[in-house]
């Protein structure tokens, strides 16, 4: 028999079927809850909530797994590639072979951005924030492709997929050189999808960039690293936009602004900073006494979800050590004061008492830097890695019958109903 739940309330019990996931906590069903009981259920910040039926993405945090589709981000990201993995997640399987090149043919063939769209970047000052520029850019896709606008039709869903996956590396590596004052660097379709993007970011007219496949292979993998991450707080806002029909351009850019926080993606700048400001290793024990006393927050640590290494930072960890050996930064500072505060916080009782451990953040920062971006880069190297996985989950959401508008409700704690008061009779 299907097990259920019961709430009493009011001297009213209520019978709520449990659902069964493949793996994962089993869910409380209480779509039928308010109008069986005329109250709500209150989780600010879905603690302990799931908001939708999802099939591509899960994490066991205490375990500190996660999977695509059912593959180890850690084997996806030693074995495969970026544009594969993004294959997987938009269509439930690894590719054959003549898919897959399918698939790049699809990506490659629509790399370039409309002449027109080149005139929105000069429209921003010169020191804006690349995050803003791509947050404008990104929505102003569907003034574009009037087409992919049409959310009723899957042939239409799958090319603005296509189109958001080729067209994001290079919208971000022309905010990249409008912030940097260079040239555009028009995309190059003999070439794979991350050393494209170090060519658009890297190149000038007096010398072109250099393929490094070491660089090359770093910066696949931090894409790989970013592609999906289940139900986080920009997929949420993605599929929340998406719930009320609204294109999928704009729902990107929902999501892209939802990303730029510094709890979500923005992390990693900020965990930057703090090493930076760290600067030396006999500074940690001082820093780590202020994050004792609340003054602020190790960044790059800690997680809503994992209480447990993120399986992500390990391939951060390693793909860090493998950039600064390439760029011959073996010795650099940050990484000594990294590696340092991470064995401390994580031999300190305050910190495992939280179960804090690093997240994907702590690492990227360092590694993104000898990479060659600037911190205002990070977050955007976010945004164009987790295109996929909005468009996957935004692309499972408009096709899930059980789908509806997201419309939460609220515990209401202000004023009830009183009489309007003409303003020369307030006191
Ligand atoms: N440094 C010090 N203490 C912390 C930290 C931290 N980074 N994170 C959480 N805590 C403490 C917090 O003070 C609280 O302690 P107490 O119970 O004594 O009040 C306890 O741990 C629980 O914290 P919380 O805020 O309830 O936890 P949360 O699940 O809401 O927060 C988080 C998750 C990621 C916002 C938080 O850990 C944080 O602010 N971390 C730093 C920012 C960061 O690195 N973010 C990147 C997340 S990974 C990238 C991504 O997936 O987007």
């Amino acid at each position: 028999m299907a097990e259920t739940a019961k709430i009493t309330i009011g001297g009213k019990t209520i019978d709520l079927p449990v659902l069964k996931g493949t793996t994962g906590p089993d869910v409380v069903d209480i779509r039928k809850f308010y109008a069986e009981s005329d109250a709500f259920t209150y989780d600010p910040g879905f603690t302990s909530t799931a908001s939708c039926e999802s099939k591509i993405t899960f994490i066991d945090g205490d375990a500190g797994i996660l999977l695509h589709r059912g593959y180890p981000i850690g084997e996806l990201a030693e074995q495969s590639s970026f544009l594969e993995v993004c294959y997987l997640l938009l269509h439930g399987e690894l590719p054959t072979a003549s898919a897959f090149t399918d698939f790049e043919h699809n990506i490659t063939y629509h790399t370039m951005l409309h002449e027109q769209f080149d005139r929105f970047f000069q429209g921003f000052r010169r020191d804006a924030h690349p995050m803003a520029i791509m947050t404008g850019a990104v929505g102003a896709l569907s003034a574009f492709y009037h087409d992919s606008t049409n959310v009723d039709d899957p042939e239409q869903r799958m090319i603005s997929a296509h189109r958001m996956i080729a067209k994001m590396p290079t919208i971000a590596a022309r905010a990249f050189k409008y912030f940097r004052g260079q040239p555009f660097v028009h995309p190059r379709n003999d070439l794979s999808y991350a050393e494209n993007f170090l060519r658009m970011c890297f190149s000038v007219p007096a010398e072109d960039w250099k393929p490094n496949p070491v660089l090359t292979r770093a910066m696949d993998r931090i894409f790989i690293l970013h592609a999906d991450h289940e139900q986080n707080a920009s997929t949420s806002t993605v599929r929340s936009a998406g719930s009320s029909g609204a294109n999928p351009f704009a729902c990107i850019a929902a999501g892209i602004a939802c990303l730029w926080g510094p709890a979500h993606s923005g992390a990693n700048e900020e965990a930057l900073n703090m090493l930076m400001e760290i600067g030396t290793v006999d500074r940690i024990p001082e820093y780590v006494q202020g994050v004792k006393d609340r003054r602020y927050r190790l960044m790059g640590f800690g997680h809503r979800v994992y209480k447990n290494y993120d399986p992500r930072a390990t391939v951060m960890q390693k793909t860090c050590h493998e950039v600064l050996a390439e760029v011959g930064d073996s010795d650099d500072p940050l990484l000594k004061v990294a590696l340092e505060l991470e064995r401390i916080a994580l031999s300190d009782e305050y910190f495992i008492e939280r179960k804090l451990y690093p997240n994907v953040d702590f690492y990227s920062g360092i590694t993104l830097r000898a990479l060659g971006f600037p911190p205002e880069m990070f977050t955007v190297l976010f945004a164009v890695a987790r295109t996929v996985g909005w468009i996957a989950q935004w692309k499972e959401m408009i096709e899930d019958p059980a789908q509806k508008i997201s419309r939460p409700r609220q515990l209401y704690t202000g004023a009830t109903h009183r009489p309007y008061v003409a303003v020369e009779k307030r006191g």
